[in-house]
């Protein structure tokens, strides 16, 4: 096959951060998705509907002329949290879901929850209302081992969640685990989950490859092949509880390449071309665009978008870093190639953006 024309694409879970960052990651995303369900983990973090509103207005006021997209929002779970900002949530409009952070779990997880049963009284609004719950799933237990945190966090505290909540509408993010894909497919239709692009390309060896990768830290943690090959299957499989979600998530250089570098990786930038690479690898090129443009429209009952892009088998070259506000950061395959390549597209006739 030589191109590949599908529905626009969404984004189901993505870091757009804000201020001169958001403004430079942005477009890369808005070039390949329609929509994108937009991470809440900025600082301070965006916890009630007004800071989701300003949050939402920035990202359309960054948007390049002429350029759709539209950012679903998230609010971040805190035990703060009340069934009324649930209520506000909905009458709202703007927000799509709330995202659960273990406390400690990941990059700005802080403020997150340290015992979720603080939380049930929201958790039952949420069910009520049909709002999705965006779970990060790691215990930050130090005496778990790091590449267990997911399957430990499924046993330990999200199965007593789902079953005490069965109508609550759950999206396990990110997945990197055997476990997790046994767990969503096991689990009743309002459990779902996104898979990203790295997940899916590499296994836990590209963290070490000639030496310490910090490009590909994240969490969670890449994992064995065992895992990928489970996750790959999933996301391949035809089932409408697995659906894209990139968790493209920018540092800068300097913050990754440091003593203490921060997890995550920047996928924006050749996201649904890195998607197609991962599907020809499993030989399921014909599944990308109900992965990539059905199956989250679907579980978050929204409209599926109409229009088209196309994917053309053409190699090129990632840069080996981008502008990212006064900064770099360095992109996913930088200095190497990607094998898909979107094709240009022309420029919306009439268009009122
Ligand atoms: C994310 C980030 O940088 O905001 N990092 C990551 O490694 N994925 C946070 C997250 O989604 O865990
Ligand atoms: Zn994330």
């Amino acid at each position: 096959m030589t191109a590949l024309t599908l529905v626009r694409p969404d984004d189901w879970h993505l870091h757009l951060r804000d201020g001169a960052h958001l403004r430079a990651v942005l477009p890369d995303t808005a070039r390949r998705f329609a929509r994108a369900i937009v991470m809440p983990n900025l600082k301070p973090p965006v916890t009630s509907v007004g800071l989701a509103a300003r949050y939402r207005a920035s990202i359309l006021d960054a948007l390049p002329p002429g350029m759709r997209f539209e950012p679903l929002m998230t609010l971040y779970l805190t035990e703060a949290t009340t069934p009324a900002d649930i209520a506000e949530a909905m009458e709202s409009g703007i927000v799509a879901a709330v995202k659960y952070y273990p406390a400690g779990a990941t990059t700005h997880s802080a403020a997150g929850v340290t015992d979720i049963a603080r939380c049930h009284g929201v958790l039952a609004a949420m069910e009520e209302a049909g709002l999705p719950l965006l779970v990060h799933g790691e215990v930050t237990d130090p005496a778990v081992d790091v590449f267990d945190r997911e399957k430990v966090f499924l046993e330990r505290v999200l199965l007593p969640v789902v079953r005490r909540f069965p109508r609550l509408r759950v999206v396990v993010e990110h997945i990197t685990t055997r476990e997790a894909v046994d767990f969503v497919e096991a689990a009743s239709e309002n459990v779902a989950a996104t898979l990203t692009a790295h997940h899916l390309l590499l296994n836990r060896n590209a963290l070490f490859q000639g030496g310490l990768q910090p490009h590909h830290y994240c969490l969670p943690l890449l994992k064995r092949e065992i895992h990928r090959g489970a996750l790959l299957r999933a996301a391949t499989g035809g089932s409408p509880k697995f659906f894209l979600g990139t968790d493209s998530a920018p540092h800068t250089r300097a913050t990754k390449e440091t003593a203490c570098g921060c997890a995550g990786i920047y996928t924006a930038h050749a996201a649904i071309e890195l998607y197609a690479e991962a599907f020809e690898q499993a030989g399921a090129l014909e599944r990308l665009e109900a992965f990539a443009s059905f199956h989250g429209a679907d579980f978050y009952r929204l409209p599926r978008n109409e229009d088209r892009i196309t994917l053309e088998k053409t190699h090129w070259n990632v840069p080996s870093q981008l502008a990212f506000g006064d900064e770099v950061l360095i992109p996913f395959r930088a200095g190497e190639r990607v094998a898909w390549r979107l094709a240009e597209q022309p420029a919306p006739t009439g268009a009122e953006a």
